[in-house]
C-alpha cells in the first residue's frame, strides 16, 4: 500500500502481556493466584515494556474450564479477589500508563449461571430462549439421537440431552458451557450490559472468546462426514463466522468506540484472511484485530490436536507472508503470538529446550515474531524462555480438561495399542495446554516462588534455572533481549509497526528471513531456526554492516562477501544498505 496512506493507532503500537491468573501470582498462600498478586508484579510487567495487560477470566465461576465458564460476569471468582480488587488493579495499571483488558466469554455461560439454571427449570421459563434448544431425532431403530452430528471441542456430541423436557441444549465445548442464543435480542443487550459495565469500572477493552462462533446457521444441519471413523463430526461450517456474525460485532464495536476500548477476537476454525478482513478492516467499526490459528495449528494431524503432522519452514513461511501481506494491503491488522494459555511453551513446540539452546531460541522466537506487522502478545513466561512439562510426568498429573478427555477417550479406544498412546503421549507433552499454565516461575525458591503452598498445578521443575530473579535487570537474559526487542519497534515504528513486509528465500527449509521497508529505509531480520549451524546467502541487493546491527542474540553477526554464517538459533535484526 502507499505507505502515505497507512492509517495509524495507537492500539497498533502496543505491546501485550497476558497473565493467566491461576498460574501467575499467589499472594495468599492457598496455591492459587491471584488478583492482589498480579498487582504486586505491575513493575515488573512495566519494565518489559507494556502497554497493555490481558487477563483470562477472572469472574466467578465453577471452573470446570478454569474460568471460560462463566456464573456471574459482574462478580470475582472468590480465590482469586473481588471486584475492589480489579479496581485496585486497573488503578495500578493506569498509574503506570499502562491499560488493562477483560476476558470476555460470551459464545456460552456455565450451566451455573442464572441464566441457564432458569432455562433449564422449564420449557416456559422466559430464559429458555437465551440457549439452543431442539428436539431429539430418531434412528431407523427408532433410538434418541442428537438433532445433528456436531462433535463437541473436547469430544462426543455437542449436544446435551435434558430428561424432563426431552429437549437437547447446545455446547460446542463442555457440557457445563451451554451455548446462548445470540438471534435473541436479550442476550445481545445483556452481553451490551457486561461490556458497559467493565468499560465504565475503567477496563481498557476486551479479548473475546470464540467470538465467530456466536452466530450459527439457524437449521443447524449435519456437518460434512470428514473424521470417518469417528460418530461425530467437526460442525464449523455451520458456526465458524456464521450469517449474522457481523452484524452482531458491529452492535459489540460501536460500544467499544464510545469508550476508545480495546478489542481482540478470538477466532479459531479460519483461515481466508477474506472472512477475517470483514471484522478488522480499519473502517468497519467491528474488532481491532484477531488471533489466527494457522501457525498453531500447523503442527496438528487429521485426528486432532495429539495427533502428530509435520511442519516445515516453508509451510510456516507461506503462511507468515500470507497475513503479513494481506492485512497490510488491505488495511487489516495482525496479531501477533506464538504462545497463550491454549498453547505450549514455543522453545520446546518448535525450537529445542535442550540447556545449551534454550536461552537462544527464546530469543530467536521474539526476533522473528516481534518485528513483524502486528501488535505482539507475550505470554506469560514466554519473557523468561519458560519450556514444556518435562516427557516423565505422567498424563494422569496432567489438569486440563481438553488433555484428560482426549487421553480418556484414546484409552478407550485403543486400549491395547501401546505405541498409539506413547506417540499421544509424546503429543500431549508437546503440545497440550498445561505445559502454558504451570506456575509462573519467579525465583529458585520453593515453588519457583508462585507461593507459599503447593500449587494448584506443579510447577515446572526448570524454575531453578529459568526464573524471572535471574532475569529481570540481568544483562544478556531473554527478559532483557525481549525488552530490547519492544523497545525496538517503538524507536522504529515507521519501519517496525508500519512498514512493508517482504519475505525472503520462501523456500529455504532453516532460515527465516524477511525485510520491513517504509519510504526506503529498509531493516532485514534473519532467524536461523535449526539447532545446527546454516550458510545463508543474503538477497543481492541488501548488504550488512555490522555498525547497523539494531539487536542479535548472540551478540554480532558473521556475515562475509554476502554470506551470512548463522549459529544454532541466531537471530539478528539489521539496517540494511
Ligand atoms: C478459548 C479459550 O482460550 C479456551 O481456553 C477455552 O477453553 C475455550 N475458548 C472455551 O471458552
Amino acid at each position: 500500500m502507499a505507505q502515505s496512506a497507512i492509517k495509524r493507532a495507537w492500539w497498533k503500537e502496543c505491546s501485550i502481556y497476558q497473565i493467566y491468573p491461576a498460574s501467575f501470582k499467589d499472594s495468599n498462600g492457598d496455591g492459587i493466584g491471584d488478583i492482589p498478586g498480579i498487582i504486586s508484579k505491575l513493575d515488573y510487567i512495566k519494565a518489559l515494556g507494556i502497554d497493555i495487560i490481558w487477563s483470562c477470566p477472572i469472574y466467578k465461576s465453577p471452573q470446570v474450564d478454569m474460568g471460560y465458564d462463566i456464573s456471574d460476569y459482574k462478580d470475582i471468582y472468590a480465590p482469586y479477589g473481588t471486584v475492589a480488587d480489579v479496581e485496585e488493579l486497573i488503578k495500578g495499571c493506569h498509574d503506570r500508563g499502562m491499560k488493562f483488558l477483560m476476558d470476555l466469554v460470551v459464545n456460552h455461560t456455565s450451566d451455573q449461571h442464572k441464566w441457564f439454571q432458569e432455562a433449564k427449570s422449564s420449557k416456559d421459563s422466559p430464559y429458555r430462549d437465551w440457549y439452543i434448544w431442539k428436539k431429539p431425532k430418531y434412528d431407523a431403530e427408532g433410538k434418541r439421537q442428537p438433532p445433528n452430528n456436531w462433535g463437541a471441542m473436547w469430544g462426543g456430541s455437542a449436544w446435551e440431552y435434558d430428561e424432563p423436557s426431552d429437549e437437547y441444549y447446545l455446547h460446542l465445548f463442555a457440557p457445563e458451557q451451554p451455548d446462548l442464543n445470540w438471534e435473541h435480542t436479550p442476550v445481545r443487550d445483556a452481553v451490551h450490559d457486561i461490556v458497559r459495565f467493565w468499560l465504565d469500572k475503567g477496563v481498557d477493552g476486551f479479548r473475546l472468546d470464540v467470538i465467530n462462533f456466536i452466530s450459527k446457521v439457524p437449521e443447524l444441519p449435519d456437518a460434512p462426514i470428514t473424521r470417518k471413523d469417528q460418530v461425530y463430526q467437526p460442525g464449523d461450517k455451520y458456526f465458524a463466522c456464521g450469517p449474522r456474525l457481523h452484524e452482531y460485532l458491529l452492535e459489540i464495536g460501536s460500544i467499544l468506540k464510545e469508550y476508545n476500548a480495546f478489542s481482540v477476537g478470538e477466532m479459531p476454525c479460519v483461515q481466508d484472511p477474506k472472512e477475517i478482513l470483514k471484522a478488522v478492516a480499519f473502517d468497519r467499526g467491528e474488532l481491532n484485530m484477531i488471533f489466527n490459528f494457522e501457525i498453531v495449528d500447523m503442527d496438528i494431524g487429521d485426528e486432532g490436536k495429539f495427533s502428530p503432522r509435520p511442519w516445515t519452514m516453508p509451510i510456516l513461511k507461506r503462511i507468515v507472508n500470507k497475513w503479513q501481506n494481506f492485512m497490510i494491503d488491505n488495511d487489516g491488522w495482525n496479531s501477533l503470538y506464538l504462545e497463550n494459555h491454549d498453547q505450549s511453551r514455543s522453545v520446546s513446540r518448535w525450537g529445542s529446550d535442550l540447556p545449551e539452546f534454550r536461552t537462544l531460541a527464546a530469543k530467536m522466537f521474539a526476533t522473528f515474531l516481534a518485528l513483524q506487522s502486528g501488535t505482539v502478545f507475550v505470554y506469560q513466561g514466554q519473557e523468561i524462555g519458560m519450556i514444556n512439562i518435562p516427557i516423565e510426568r505422567p498424563v494422569s498429573e496432567y489438569k486440563d480438561l481438553e488433555t484428560l478427555n482426549a487421553w480418556k477417550e484414546l484409552l478407550e479406544r485403543h486400549p491395547d495399542d501401546k505405541e498409539l498412546q506413547r506417540i499421544t503421549h509424546q503429543e500431549i507433552q508437546l503440545k497440550s495446554r498445561d505445559n502454558a499454565r504451570t506456575p509462573m516461575q519467579w525465583d529458585t525458591s520453593k515453588y519457583g516462588g508462585f507461593s507459599t503452598a503447593e500449587p494448584w498445578q506443579k510447577e515446572n521443575e526448570s524454575y531453578k534455572d529459568i526464573n524471572a530473579e535471574s532475569q529481570a535487570g540481568v544483562k544478556g537474559s531473554v527478559f532483557e533481549y525481549w525488552a530490547s526487542i519492544l523497545r525496538l519497534r517503538k524507536a522504529h515504528k515507521d519501519i517496525f509497526i508500519y512498514g512493508d513486509f517482504r519475505l525472503l528465500d520462501a523456500e529455504h527449509q532453516d532460515v527465516f528471513a524477511y525485510t520491513r521497508t517504509f519510504e526506503g529505509k529498509t531493516a532485514i531480520i534473519v532467524t536461523n531456526f535449526r539447532k545446527t549451524p546454516v550458510e545463508w546467502t543474503l538477497p543481492e541487493k541488501i548488504s550488512l554492516q555490522e555498525t547497523n546491527v539494531l539487536v542479535s542474540n548472540y551478540g554480532g553477526i558473521s556475515v562475509v562477501g554476502g554470506k551470512a554464517s548463522l549459529r544454532p538459533f541466531e537471530a539478528f535484526a539489521s539496517f540494511a544498505s
